[in-house]
């Protein structure tokens, strides 16, 4: 079998190059028409409002962490199964970090995981959509979020596209990220988005990703500097210098067009795995709530028998040109949270029995199946 990567960057070449002469020829690189032609099309395509596009997803996440009320003295109730990057922003804002365990299951935090973890400083909850998958309480723990009035931030970099009760996945939290870098479903080389469920946090966030300057008033009809921006600015509306470019908008736009097929590419595969995995007495694919459907950014499964963990099988499957893996290593094992150590046995278990296959638009049918098969042939002759 020809090497299968566990990721791989798409991108549509000549249509990228065409953009880029324009941008490049226009003199304008910055954050203008690009950007906001983007915005729109995204705005339609995700089915969400109130988007505001980044230079990363770990941008919008800090946005939507400073706009939850988190600073020094307040904490955040998040997950540690994640890439370093959903939770960095908190500490870089002098917040405290309080990781909830997950379920080994399916990676992801329960309600009961988080209520254990709340507290009178918590201002915000932080999820990850693993893999794509949306966590199988999202809707519960949103409820649990405004009744106690704490913000929901929904860390969905690995989720562009996703739906649950054919709805955007951005309904379902205040707060939604996602990451528009490299190997994502779509790609801007870099790049993410902020989708903010109220419009004040709308307003505050389009502020925030450029100093804090009202940028929509120094702006013509085609988002070019009218004027040089003379409000002043003051410390608690200080921002950042988040925001895309017309460089990368414009690949993005290149993208643009393949949305959909990227999306169906993913599903698709996922879909031949299920057929194998999913009654399977030896291993799983992550639960799933009923009614969502994930973009399967990678498919992720869990062994059932709990006398394997999955390390010797990954180095089997890549010894077959398979490229599995475990995609991020937990959070708390990384020194720079070693202030919030705490006992988290579910994450240590799925952390053990978890691996993730390649799952995308460069996999043929055939070769799914072929996959499937070997993952299957290699666990039975270890039994
Ligand atoms: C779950 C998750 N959150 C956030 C990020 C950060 O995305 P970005 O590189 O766009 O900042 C990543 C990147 O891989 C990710 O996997």
């Amino acid at each position: 079998m020809k090497k299968i990567p566990l990721f791989k960057v798409f991108t549509n070449k000549n249509k990228t190059l065409k953009n880029l002469d324009k941008v490049l020829d226009s003199g304008f690189i910055n954050e203008g028409e690009e950007v906001r032609l983007l915005t729109q099309k995204l705005e339609k395509k995700i089915g969400s409002k109130n988007i505001v596009l980044m230079n990363s997803c770990t941008s919008a996440l800090t946005v939507a962490y400073k706009l939850s009320g988190l600073c020094e003295g307040k904490n955040v109730v998040t997950t540690p199964m994640t890439c370093i990057a959903t939770n960095t922003p908190i500490i870089n804002l002098n917040g405290k970090i309080k990781w909830c365990d997950v379920d080994s299951y399916s990676g992801m935090p329960r309600l009961k995981n988080i209520e254990e973890k709340v507290d009178k400083n918590t201002v915000a909850i932080c999820l990850v959509s693993w893999a794509g998958v949306p966590p199988v309480d999202l809707k519960k723990i949103f409820n649990f979020c405004k009744k106690n009035k704490i913000k929901l931030i929904h860390d969905s970099a690995h989720a562009f596209m996703a739906k649950l009760d054919k709805k955007p996945i951005s309904n379902f939290a205040d707060f939604t990220c996602f990451s528009f870098q490299a190997i994502k479903h779509f790609t801007c080389g870099d790049g993410g988005a902020l989708i903010c469920k109220s419009l004040s946090s709308f307003q505050k966030a389009k502020k925030l990703k450029w100093f804090g300057y009202d940028r929509e008033k120094a702006k013509d009809s085609k988002g070019h500097w009218k004027n040089q921006q003379e409000a002043d600015i003051s410390y608690e509306d200080l921002g950042y210098k988040f925001n895309m470019n017309n460089i990368t908008a414009a690949i993005g736009l290149a993208n643009y067009e393949s949305i959909d097929a990227i999306i169906e590419g993913h599903r698709n595969i996922a879909k031949i795995y299920d057929e194998y995995f999913f009654n399977n007495a030896l291993l799983c694919p992550i639960s799933r709530p009923k009614s969502s459907e994930p973009s399967f950014w990678v498919y992720t499964l869990v062994l059932k028998d709990n006398r394997f963990c999955s390390e010797k099988l990954i180095t089997d499957l890549n010894k077959e040109n398979i490229q599995a893996g475990k995609v991020h290593i937990p959070c708390d094992e990384y020194s720079c949270f070693s202030n919030f150590k705490t006992s988290l046995p579910g994450l240590r278990e799925f952390n053990r029995i978890q691996f993730s296959l390649p799952c995308g638009w460069w996999i043929k049918k055939n070769e799914a199946h072929e996959i499937a098969q070997k993952v299957l042939k290699i666990i039975s002759q270890k039994i």
